[in-house]
């Protein structure tokens, strides 16, 4: 891949929708990822997750000439992200797909990443908009899908799902104690009526529960609902040893995760990849790899401190890992 392929495709972006980047997103940790990625002169970074292409443009801003490979399952955020990153054009390249597609691009491949970045789950725009239908916000019909060019949205989601699947969404994604009740209560309602809003999906909630709904319990029910849609745990378990594998020696890789479920993964990970032995405890010799592939950054996630908190409520669940390959 030549330098003069770097700059929008947007031939393959929709140009309706089109707003700014502030209003789209607010990102978090900003100073923070620059103090991992160190972003230095000609390298080459990752945005797996470029939204509306607020982090991208502080990296973009920390080093004269490096480029930047922008990444995201949403045609629409990356339309948003090439306008928003318009004046970096020469040095952003836009790739729509999911985190692991940059795994498979000739260029990563040929000369490896410097540096990586993943934000984990939706954009306050995804969130905020009825036409997405994330939203339990009254009479929006049921989506869910970052991406609106394929796969099943949230309605082919609750008309299809076994009892079983749906209780263990409900439970493991969006830790309902009544988990099973919910599910029940949807399989009996999908017979006379498939569930096409987020109004159905209230009522069906609001009797499992027998009690009037607080926001809260709506939204983890609807963040379990756009999990299992979007299969995002299993992209993430998907991306990230694909991502390590073009990580260039002394790279970075840092991600943000806003639900427990996606933080453990990364944090698991992390872990093994720093461990010199992973043979199980029973077997005498070392028979793996026998070194670290890299060493783990943050003992703990790195939290947003209070004053960001306070000016982006969406902060509040947000924590960083880092993780770098060994040189
Ligand atoms: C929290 S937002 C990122 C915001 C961004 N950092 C910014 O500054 O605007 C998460 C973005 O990641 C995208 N996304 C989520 N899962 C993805 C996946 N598996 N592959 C690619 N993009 C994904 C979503 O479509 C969304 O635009």
């Amino acid at each position: 891949m030549s330098e003069s392929n770097w700059g929008p495709s947007a031939s393959r972006m929709p140009q309706e929708n089109r707003q700014d980047s502030a209003s789209f997103h607010e990102p978090v940790l900003r100073t923070e990822l620059l103090d991992f990625l160190q972003p230095g002169p000609k390298q080459l970074y990752l945005d797996a997750t470029v939204g509306g292409g607020g982090h991208a443009r502080q990296i973009l801003e920390a080093c004269d000439d490096c480029l930047l490979l922008a990444v995201d399952r949403d045609p629409e955020a990356l339309s948003v992200a090439e306008t928003a990153l318009s004046d970096f054009k020469d040095r952003v390249r836009f790739l729509h797909g999911r985190f692991e597609i940059a795994s498979e691009d000739i260029e990563v491949h040929d000369r490896g990443l410097d540096g990586a970045f993943l934000d984990l789950g939706v954009s306050s725009y995804q969130l905020d908009s009825d036409s997405r239908g994330f939203t339990f916000r009254r009479g929006v019909a049921l989506d869910m899908r970052m991406d609106t060019s394929q796969g099943h949205d949230a309605r082919r989601f609750l008309a299809d799902a076994s009892e079983t699947q749906l209780t263990s969404v409900f439970r493991d994604f969006g830790e309902e104690p009544k988990a099973r009740r919910l599910a029940r209560e949807i399989v009996k309602r999908r017979m006379t009526s498939p569930l096409e809003t987020s109004d159905d999906l209230v009522a069906a909630l609001r009797v499992a529960l027998g009690r009037s709904l607080s926001p809260q319990d709506k939204a983890r029910i609807f963040q379990a609902v756009r999990i299992a849609v979007n299969e995002e745990v299993e992209s993430l378990q998907m991306a990230l040893p694909a991502i390590r594998e073009v990580l260039n020696d002394g790279a970075v890789l840092v991600v943000i995760a806003y639900h427990s479920i996606e933080d453990r993964i990364v944090k698991n990970a992390f872990r093994d990849w720093s461990k010199s032995c992973i043979c199980p405890p029973k077997i005498p010799l070392c028979t793996c790899r026998g070194r670290a592939l890299g060493k783990t950054l943050t003992k703990r996630p790195v939290r947003p401190h209070p004053g960001e908190v306070e000016t982006n409520g969406r902060a509040r669940s947000a924590r960083m890992r880092a993780w770098r390959r060994a040189a």
